[in-house]
């Protein structure tokens, strides 16, 4: 069924879930998992299922004992300027990173790498020595969660921690956008839930979560 319950409990059993914010917002849905459960083959179903861009969403207080800002507050150029996102006040960007035991980065062992890590950092954010552990530039993009994670912001970013959260996980979770094939455009919701139905798989509306967690 796709209840909160049962994406909570997708997520610790280290399967992926999908979420749909809004039509009023990005309307695009999300495959999300756990970072702890991501593995190469894991990497290669965001790429070849979901398609749009792998990111990790951490938590404020994690992405803050890591000293991780938002991109636009360290960029020091005036595209980084105005705030011009038709569906948002602001974007969830942080820096990009890959594990210093990672080669290129771009590889599904090497993704798979960096993000394991990321969540094994996230369960102790004040035992990681960030900067040992992760180089800059990378190929993983990093997301930070609002300070007052839902009540501020409901993007997948907030949506994928509050869950993460919920279900007694680090505050670290995969997430990559469901991209259609012909059209051009976003996944619809109704094809991203056949998609999830086909698998098994847990499908949210943002709305559901935030009736529960908001
Ligand atoms: C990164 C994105 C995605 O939309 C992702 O879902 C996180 O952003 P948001 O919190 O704004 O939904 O922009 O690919
Ligand atoms: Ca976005
Ligand atoms: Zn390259
Ligand atoms: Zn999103």
């Amino acid at each position: 069924a796709n209840t909160v319950e049962e994406a909570l409990e997708s997520l610790r059993a280290g399967e992926p879930i999908l979420v749909h914010d809004a039509a009023d917002r990005e309307g695009e849905t999300d495959l999300i998992y756990h970072a702890d459960a991501v593995t190469p083959e894991a990497v290669a179903h965001l790429r070849n299922d979901a398609g749009g861009l792998v990111c990790v969403a951490l938590g404020h207080d994690v992405a803050d004992a890591f000293d991780l800002p938002f991109y636009t507050e360290e960029i020091d150029h005036p595209a980084a300027g105005g705030h011009e996102l038709g569906y948002d006040e602001r974007s969830s960007f942080s820096l990009t990173v890959n594990h210093r035991d990672t080669y290129t980065g771009i590889t599904d062992n090497d993704r798979s790498t960096t993000i394991q890590a990321l969540g094994e950092a996230a369960a102790n954010p004040d035992a990681t020595e960030f900067a040992a552990e992760f180089r800059v530039p990378g190929h993983v993009h990093l997301l930070k969660a609002a300070p007052d994670l839902l009540a501020q912001r409901e993007g997948h970013t907030e949506l994928g921690v509050a869950l993460a959260e919920a279900a007694d996980l680090s505050s670290a979770v995969v997430v990559c956008e469901m991209l259609a094939d012909g059209t051009g455009e976003a996944m619809t919701p109704a094809d991203a839930r056949a998609y999830a139905d086909r698998h098994d798989f847990t499908y949210l509306e943002g709305s559901a979560i935030l009736e529960r967690l908001g």
